[in-house]
């Protein structure tokens, strides 16, 4: 199938469904075509392996979005999901933002649609919204604060005691930051369906079997997961945690794509996936494991599918960002 054949597919799949010759090694030419493009691949912990392997930068959504700033490239290939590669290009309105994937979406970002969040606004007039960056670019023309898990205390706390607060769209997280910071926001009722499926019931079974081993939990988890945890923290938290922490093992809530670094980082201690409810894969997030090598691979030759935002979005959505950005600098985030 030619590029122009496959483009009706794109539409259809969310990615261009274009066979690959086998004999080609994917990671030699990922990197001929980076150089070649001037171009970055910016990844996501939750990407595969081979992704994270392949990546120029990988990050949580704070070091995404700050690398996504800084970037001097033509070309971002976002190895993410939809609203991570949208904060990207807000930030670069200028360049392509390519997604592998474009229905590498978010359960937590589909859970707050921007008209009825409109609506359900009209109850707390006077209030400042703060949005979990995990929420759409129409959600962020709503958002006067953005906050990532690394940087959400920061924003909240620099916003006056007295102020009133709306916090969307993760109640979790939510939950978390009102006791953390004694805060009393309103909460959007959002949830992560990755960070919602950990069992409590199995978890301690397991801490009963590893007495010696640590649970370290992302904020997306309920409150009844992060009771029980030793350590909270965004992804990148959790990684720098792992590394400096004298303990050896780890029960570790979130999604598992970042075991892979902690390995990395930490050959010799055990990394165990804190366990869903059920049997299924459910801590490997299926919206970030839609792109594959292969679709990374295509998304960088053909430069597409590319994300394109009205300028209404792109101008409206970029100070609750840039307000985000401002605040973790000060904060030296
Ligand atoms: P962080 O990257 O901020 O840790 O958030 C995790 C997440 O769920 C991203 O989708
Ligand atoms: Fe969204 Fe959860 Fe997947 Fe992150 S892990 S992209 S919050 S569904």
């Amino acid at each position: 199938m030619d590029i122009l054949s496959a483009l009706p597919n794109l539409q259809k799949k969310g990615f261009l469904d274009l066979a690959i010759d086998p004999t080609i090694d994917l990671f030699e030419e990922i990197n001929k075509l980076k150089k070649e493009k001037n171009a970055v691949i910016l990844a996501h912990y939750y990407q595969e392996p081979d992704i994270q392997d392949i990546a120029d930068y990988i990050g949580d959504s704070l070091g995404l979005s700050q690398e996504a700033a800084r970037t001097k490239a033509d070309l971002i290939v976002f190895a993410g999901v939809h609203f991570m590669a949208e904060t990207a290009k807000i930030l670069c309105p200028d360049k392509k933002v390519v997604l592998p994937d474009l229905k590498a979406g978010c359960s937590l970002a589909d859970s707050a649609p921007a008209p009825l969040f409109k609506k359900f606004m009209e109850k707390y007039p006077g209030h400042t919204v703060v949005s979990y960056i995990n929420c759409t670019a129409e959600l962020k023309t709503l958002t006067d604060i953005c906050c990532t898990s690394s940087n959400a205390v920061q924003v909240i706390e620099s916003i006056p005691k007295d102020q009133p607060i709306v916090f969307a769209p993760d109640k979790n997280l939510g939950a978390y930051l009102n006791k953390k910071t004694g805060r009393n926001m309103v909460l959007w009722n959002g949830a992560c369906m990755v960070h919602e499926i950990f069992s409590a019931e199995k978890i301690d079974k397991l801490m009963a079997q590893y007495p010696e081993a640590e649970l370290i939990a992302h904020p997306e988890c309920e409150e009844v997961i992060l009771r029980k945890a030793h350590y909270i923290a965004s992804t990148t938290g959790l990684l720098n945690y792992t590394i400096k922490s004298k303990k050896t093992s780890f029960i570790v809530a979130t999604e598992s794509g970042i075991i892979h670094q902690m390995e990395k980082y930490s050959p010799d201690k055990i990394f165990i996936p804190a366990p869903p409810e059920n049997s299924c894969a459910c801590n490997e997030c299926p919206h970030m494991r839609l792109n594959t090598l292969e679709k990374v691979y295509l998304a960088l030759k053909y430069e597409l599918p590319e994300i394109t935002l009205s300028d209404y979005v792109l101008e409206k959505g970029r100070s609750c960002i840039d307000r985000m950005l401002t605040i973790s600098a000060n904060a030296g985030l």
